[in-house]
Order: structure tokens, then sequence, then C-alpha cells
């Protein structure tokens, strides 16, 4: 393996989940940029369309799809579209994440539901759905998007929390099912990145300056600063890597 292309995504074909907005669509972009075919995938018809007009834009190759994760013949078609375009999966993000900020006691069941639902259940569809493939085919890396919130927690964020810490927790379950199949997962988990997801927080000067004071960086982070990472992890410069949760969170959790 030549070391100046260990991040060479060129005859790579890639699923992201979620790839609509914020992380996702970053992760699409610089995974194109590296050379990786995408499918685009988003419950927002829209943002899957606007981030594969990007990539084409930009030279690469991108083809958008909205897919709801919690719907199961959704994320099976998906597949099935992804092998009808590609013939193979090599690499999959499965990244949709919500949130809804509130104490447990103030909480609808529908609210906490839906966080699971999204956040956890989507996120094991995903993989199990896409894990068949890579499993049959002997070979894939596959990287959810968990948060530093799966392994602290923040008050308010509860089911947030433990959907996350379910995430973290899949990850590495899946990573030692798969490993003798040749099958790599690894999660990233950010800190506060400025995307559509944190809008309240971005909206309210006081709670940004906590944030920033709390990051032992002094700032949030950008989005494309989840690309570096996706890269490592989605290639062959991370062949030995597999079951690890890659923090991309300013020191927040090393405080
Ligand atoms: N932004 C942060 O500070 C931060 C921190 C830690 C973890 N994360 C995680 O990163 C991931 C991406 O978040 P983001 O910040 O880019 O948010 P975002 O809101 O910008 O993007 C999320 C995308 O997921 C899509 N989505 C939501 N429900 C879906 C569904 N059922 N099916 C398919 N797509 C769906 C949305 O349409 C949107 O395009 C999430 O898992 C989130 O929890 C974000």
């Amino acid at each position: 393996m030549a070391t100046s292309t260990l991040f060479d995504l060129h005859g790579k074909d890639a699923i992201v989940t979620g790839a609509g907005s914020g992380l996702g669509r970053a992760i699409a972009e610089g995974l194109a940029a590296h050379g990786a075919r995408v499918l685009v995938t988003d419950l927002n018809e829209q943002g899957a369309k606007e981030t594969a007009d990007r990539i084409q834009h930009s030279g690469g190759t991108a083809t958008p799809l909205r897919v709801d994760i919690t719907v199961e013949s959704d994320v099976e078609q998906m597949v099935e579209q992804a092998m009808a375009m590609f013939g193979k999966i090599d690499i999959a993000f499965n990244v949709p994440g919500i949130n809804i900020r509130k104490p447990v006691l103030e909480m609808e069941p529908e609210e906490y539901q839906r966080i699971f639902d999204v956040n956890l259940h989507g996120i094991f569809r995903c993989a199990r759905t896409v894990g068949r493939v890579m499993v049959a085919q002997r070979a894939g890396s596959m990287v959810n998007v968990s948060s530093v919130m799966g392994s602290v927690v923040v008050p308010k964020n509860v089911p947030y929390c433990v959907s996350k810490g379910g995430v973290t927790q899949l990850t590495r379950g899946l990573a030692v099912e798969w490993a003798p199949y040749n099958v790599r997962v690894n999660a990233l988990a950010p800190g506060y990145m400025r995307t559509p997801l944190i809008r309240q927080v971005l909206e309210d000067p006081s709670w940004l300056a906590d944030l920033e004071r709390r990051t032992p960086m002094g700032r949030l982070g950008n989005p494309e600063e989840i690309i570096g990472p996706a890269v490592f992890l989605a290639s062959d410069a991370s062949s030995y890597v597999t079951g690890t949760i890659l923090f991309v969170d300013g020191g927040w959790t090393a405080w």
C-alpha cells in the first residue's frame, strides 16, 4: 500500500444518510473530493439534491435520494439503489440525528420516542441493512455518527444522550461481530459543531458563550472540520482501526 495514497477514495462507492445538511453534507462533499462516488440521501429531498449539486459542480460524482431512516422499506431501497448503481458498497456513513432540549419530566412520550426512532433505531436499521452487503462482500468501512453525549451527559438532553450512548455501543458491538468479515465499524463523536441542529444554541449569545468557555479550544467546531476524521475512517489510512470512537470535540471530553 503506497503511503501517499492512503486517503485516496477513487474507485470507492459510498452511501451517506443525513447528507442534506450540516455534518452529513460536509462528509459527503469530503468523500467526493477524495474521489468517492456518493449516494447522497436525506429525509429532506431538497437538501439531498443541493448537496449532490454542490458535489457535481466541484467535479465529483453524486446522486441524491430521499430516504427516511425510520422506514424499513426506504432503507432497503437505498441499499438496492446503491447496489444497482455501484455493484458494491465500500463506505457507509450513518449520520442523521435529532434533538429536543427539555427536562425529562417535561417531555411528551412522542418526543422521546421520535429521538430514539431516528438517532438509535434508524442508525441500527441503516447499519444492519448495509452491513448485510458489506459482510457478504467481505469488505467495507462503516461509520456511525454518535456524539460526545454518547459518553458524557448534558442536562435537558437526556434522551439524546441515551440514544447516542446506544450508537456508541452499537458501533463497538458491530465492530466485533463483523471484524472476521473484514468490515470495519467506527464512530465519529463530535462536540458542538455549527450546524442547523444546534440553531437554538447559536441564537442564544449567553448559551453560546458558556459552551465556548466550556470547550478547551475556546470555540465551536465548523462542519468542514469533520471531513478529515471522516476521510480517515473511510479510507485505507485506518485499515487496522475498528470499534473506535473518534472524538472531534475541541477537547470537550478531555476536560
Ligand atoms: N452539530 C452538532 O453540534 C453535533 C454534535 C454531536 C453530534 N452531532 C450529530 O451529527 C449528526 C448530524 O447532525 P448535524 O449537526 O449535521 O444536524 P443537521 O440538522 O444539520 O442535519 C441532520 C440531517 O439529518 C436529516 N434527517 C433527520 N431525520 C432523518 C430521517 N428520519 N431520515 C433521514 N434523514 C434525516 C435532516 O433532514 C438533516 O438533513 C447527528 O447524528 C447529530 O446528532 C451533531
